[in-house]
Formats: structure tokens, sequence, C-alpha cells
């Protein structure tokens, strides 16, 4: 049966091609196998309907399930005791809960014989390193087109037009993986295998209803992704970082070493990063813990963002990095180039890991040194995680000050520990004492970021660091989370971060520089808006 034939016979059978993602779904037919870029793969042994997988795989709108009719039957086991039905047999043999059987999406299918023409025509070209994107969408839209046309299939224009749309996201784009790329209010997506796709929203974790045809359609994707960025992943280097054009950051991690299967991790990139003022909005931070970092950059503090993984980090230091005035020469050090300077004076450095022969690599490390040479008014490192602490270290000791960067602990103490043990990763064999001295002497604040029960990201505590007292860093909180005030009925933490009514020594720097602080912020005199108390 060709394209058109299916699409008819499809058509009769009264379910018809659904035209909304999630819309009823069409008759069922044996998955077929993907081909992949640049040559066919031995077809996949067409499997019978019952090992299809689980679900279509095509992107459903979590919202429009509510909405839209559902594409699944529900079937339950019948409740009259005694019915001699081959239902109820089958019944006996089903699980206590109902069944959910998902029928098969007939534009899916034409999708797919449409994904494996294309291939099949455009082959190695599909790869080429020569063929710009642009020239690369044109020859895949004309093919396209072309196929469409020879398949005199009977589609609607709105039909067509989501069968264009999907076969140009599988091939020249991230697949299903697409619409939630494309949409605003995913915050990241997490692929493990290709039947389980998770996303963040507002700060919580959902297993979306996104699925991959089968393995070898994730592993297409991630090669997508990695080649274009000049790496590759095979078993033999079978973890890679790279990035999406629009900067989010991706890690891909495959088998063998991903046991569940190609897992995929992707940070989307937000081109509207928060600002303070997003912030407050959140409650991320009061305006008066505003009001003090604003005046910590100015008066060239040494701060350190502290937060486990995704607690807001590179947000909150994009935020700090925001106050340093306009006109000091600025130099940034990350990763993967993630902050979003508004400044004009600023050099973005950005280190870069070993090539295939595991050669040519730039840490981290090398570029704060380097930095050093480069006039640097302010040094801002992304994530501190190896031994560039060391160097940073000394840096803010003799003359760098005011510089920022983050580091991955759990508690403003924690910080310090990590520190610590980030010097000796430097491998200079300093005795503890002399690195805790160069520590205390170096970082003024620590800020840090939790992510709470509730999904959002708050500052927890506001830290200053005093000195040494034998052989313990002093610190004290200037600020801290009040968890005492309990959980809403919404779920969500009622409390606030609150001052603890200490006045940290380092005012004194604000006064010596003229920098003045509303007398509400140290929690004397007025509280904020919106403060318990
Ligand atoms: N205060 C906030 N309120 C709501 N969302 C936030 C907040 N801060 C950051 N986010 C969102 O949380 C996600 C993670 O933020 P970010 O990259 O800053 O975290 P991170 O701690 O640097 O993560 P990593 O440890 O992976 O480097 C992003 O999608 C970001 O938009
Ligand atoms: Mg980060």
């Amino acid at each position: 049966m060709n394209l058109a034939e299916r699409v008819l016979a499809a058509q009769k059978g009264g379910r018809g091609i659904p035209t909304e993602p999630g819309a009823p779904a069409g008759p069922a037919t044996p998955a077929r196998a993907v081909t992949e870029p640049g040559g066919p793969v031995p077809a996949a042994p067409s499997a019978p309907r019952d090992n299809a997988p689980p679900a279509p795989w095509l992107p459903v709108p979590e919202s429009s399930t509510q909405t839209a009719p559902s594409p699944t039957v529900t079937w339950a086991p019948p409740s009259a005791k005694g019915a001699q039905t081959d239902d109820h047999r089958l019944a006996h043999r089903a699980p206590a809960q109902p069944v959910v059987v998902e029928t098969h999406d007939a534009l899916a299918r034409i999708k797919e014989d449409a994904v494996e023409q294309l291939f099949e025509r455009m082959g190695s070209r599909l790869n080429d390193p020569n063929l710009d994107e642009t020239a690369l969408q044109g020859l895949v839209q004309a093919e396209l087109n072309s196929i469409i046309e020879g398949g005199k299939l009977p589609l609607t224009a709105r039909e067509r037009q989501r069968l264009i749309r999907e076969v140009h996201d599988d091939v020249l784009g991230l697949g299903p993986l697409q619409p939630l790329i494309d949409d605003k209010a995913v915050t990241e997506v997490m692929v493990n295998g290709p039947f389980r796709v998770y996303v963040e929203r507002a700060g919580k974790l959902t297993l979306s209803q996104v699925r991959f045809k089968d393995e070898a359609h994730v592993r297409r994707i991630i090669e997508r992704i990695v080649t274009k960025v000049g790496r590759r992943i095979d078993e033999s280097s079978p973890l890679v970082d790279a990035r999406l054009e629009d900067g989010s950051r991706v890690n891909a991690i495959i088998p063998p070493l991903a046991v569940s299967g190609s897992t995929l991790t992707i940070r989307k990139f937000s081109k509207d990063a928060l600002t303070v003022t997003d912030m407050i909005e959140k409650q991320s931070l009061t305006p008066e813990i505003a009001e003090l970092l604003n005046a910590c950059v100015v008066a060239r503090l040494n701060i350190i963002v502290s937060g486990g993984t995704g607690t807001g980090k590179t947000t909150l230091l994009n935020v700090l990095s925001g106050f340093i005035p306009n006109d000091e020469r600025i130099v940034s050090i990350e990763d993967a180039v993630e902050l979003q300077l508004q400044q004009d004076h600023v050099v973005r450095l950005e280190s870069r890991p070993p090539n295939v022969e595991g050669k040519g690599e730039v840490t981290i490390r090398d570029l704060v040194k380097n930095s050093l040479r480069m006039r640097p008014d302010r040094i801002i490192v992304g994530e501190c995680r190896g031994g560039e602490a060391l160097d940073m270290l000394q840096a803010m000791n003799t003359g760098h000050d005011g510089s920022l960067s983050t580091i991955h602990a759990n508690t403003s103490r924690d910080a310090l520990a990590r520190l610590e043990t980030l010097v000796l990763m430097a491998g200079m064999d300093l005795p503890l004492r002399a690195i805790r001295e160069q520590v205390s002497s170096a970082i003024d604040v620590i800020v840090q970021l939790t992510r709470l029960r509730d999904g959002s990201r708050r500052v927890t505590s506001v830290t200053e660091v005093h000195g040494m007292e034998g052989q313990t860093i002093t610190m004290q909180d200037v600020f801290e989370f009040d968890y005492s005030a309990g959980v809403g009925p919404d779920g969500r933490f009622l409390g606030t971060i609150r001052p603890t009514g200490v006045r940290p020594g380092f005012t004194q720097k604000f006064d010596d520089l003229g920098i003045r602080l509303s007398p509400s912020v140290f929690g004397t005199g007025q509280l904020w808006s919106g403060g318990r108390h």
C-alpha cells in the first residue's frame, strides 16, 4: 500500500488523520525502521502491534491532553462476576489497574515514510560540512515537497503543514524534542532513553508525553547535536558536552555507560535572563538583599554564590555581574558561555575540551591564569570546580578584588570546605592552615541558594566570612531563611529570608566608599514590604 492509499484507508476507517497532536489516532500498523543519515540501516523486524512503542512518539503538548479528546483507549476489567466472555478471561490475567492502550497516529507513519525517503534522497549531503544551514534547509525543503507531491497524499493544508514541520524537526532539528525546546515554559529537558522524557516547568519535574520511536531515534538526534559542534559520540567516547545553536547546554551519554538507554540533558538557555526584579517577584530574594548585594559588588567584595545543581547559581551570578559599574573591564571565564553581561567592556573566555586525539585542552585554570595578564578590573569565573580555585583565591588576595564565582555546595560552611578541597586539587601541596588563611582572607560574602521542595529557588542565606580563629574559619549569617514558618496549603513555603540582626563588618567598607544602605536592610527600622514579622 502506498502512502496515499494508506491515508485513504485511514480516513475510510473513520479515524482520519488527527489534525492536532494528541487528537485521536489512526489505525495501527507495524512500526517501521528509521534510516540513518548517510545510508540505510537494516530495518528492524516489523513488530506486531502489541510490541510497538508504548505510545506514539509524536510530541503531545501536555495541555492538549486535558482539552482534546484522549488518544487512548482505556480498558478496564469488567466488574460483573461470572461473565464468560473472552474479555472476562483476559481480565483475570490483566493487572488490577486499567490498561491503557495507545493507538498509533496515522500521520506519524506517513511521517516515518517521508523521513525515510528523505534520508534516502539526501544521503551523505545531510552531513556535508560544506553545506551551510540555509542551503541545507533549502535542499531538505525542496526534497520534502517533491516527496509529498509525488506521494499524492490527500492531506489538508493543515495536515500538510504539520507533516512538513515535523519531518523538518526530525531531519534538521531535534525531532520530538523540538516543541519542548520551543516551549518557553520548559526550562530543562531530560531524556532517559526513548520512552521517558522529563521536563522541568516552574521548578517542577514532570514526565512529558513526548516519546521517541526507539533507541536508534534518540541516538540520531544526539548525533545531530554533537556533530554540529564538531564533536562525536560513539562507544569510544560515549559522553559529550555540547551546546545548541541557541546557547542551551547539552550533555549526552550513551550505552554502555548509560545503562537505561541514551540519555540527554538539556538546560535551556533563556534569551531573557532573569533580572533582579524578576528574582524579587519570584521571592527568590528580597529588595533588601538585592540592595545589599548591589552594594557588595560596587564595593568590590569577593562574592561566592553557592548552591546545589540547578539552584540558579549562574542566574544569580549574572544578576550580580549586572551590578558591576560600566567603566570597569570585566573578564568572564566559563566552561560554556552562559552569562549575559550587559556592560560594554567585557572579554568573554570559554574553556575547551581536548580534541579526539586528547590534545588541545584549555582549562578554566589556564584561562584564570591568562586573565591576570589581561588587566582585568573584575574576574568572573562561571563555576569553580577544580584547581582554578587556588589561582582565583590568589587573584582575589593580590589586587583583583571584586571577583565573583559560583561553587557547588549545599550550605555556606560546605562551600568553604569545598573551596579547600578544590585548592588541594591544584596539587601545590599547601598546608591546610595556609589554604584556610587564603580562603578566609579572600572571600568576603557567600550567598547560598536552595531549590526548595515547592520548586522555588531562593536565597537561603547571606553569610559574611570574618577570618580565622585557631584552625577554623569564622563566619556569620547576615540573612537566613525562616523555615519555621512552614508550608501553606498549596505546598508553598511560607517563610522568607530574614535579617539575623547582625551588622556585617564589611559595612565599614561601604562607609569608607560613601555607599549608603537603607536602614531597613539589616532589620533595623522599617522592614521590607511583604516580609513577615
Ligand atoms: N530565582 C529563580 N527563580 C526561578 N527560576 C530560576 C531562578 N534562578 C534560576 N532559575 C532557572 O533555573 C534553571 C537553572 O538555573 P541556573 O543555570 O542558573 O542554575 P545553576 O545552579 O547554575 O545550575 P548548574 O548547577 O547546572 O550550573 C534555569 O532554567 C533558570 O532559568
Ligand atoms: Mg551554572
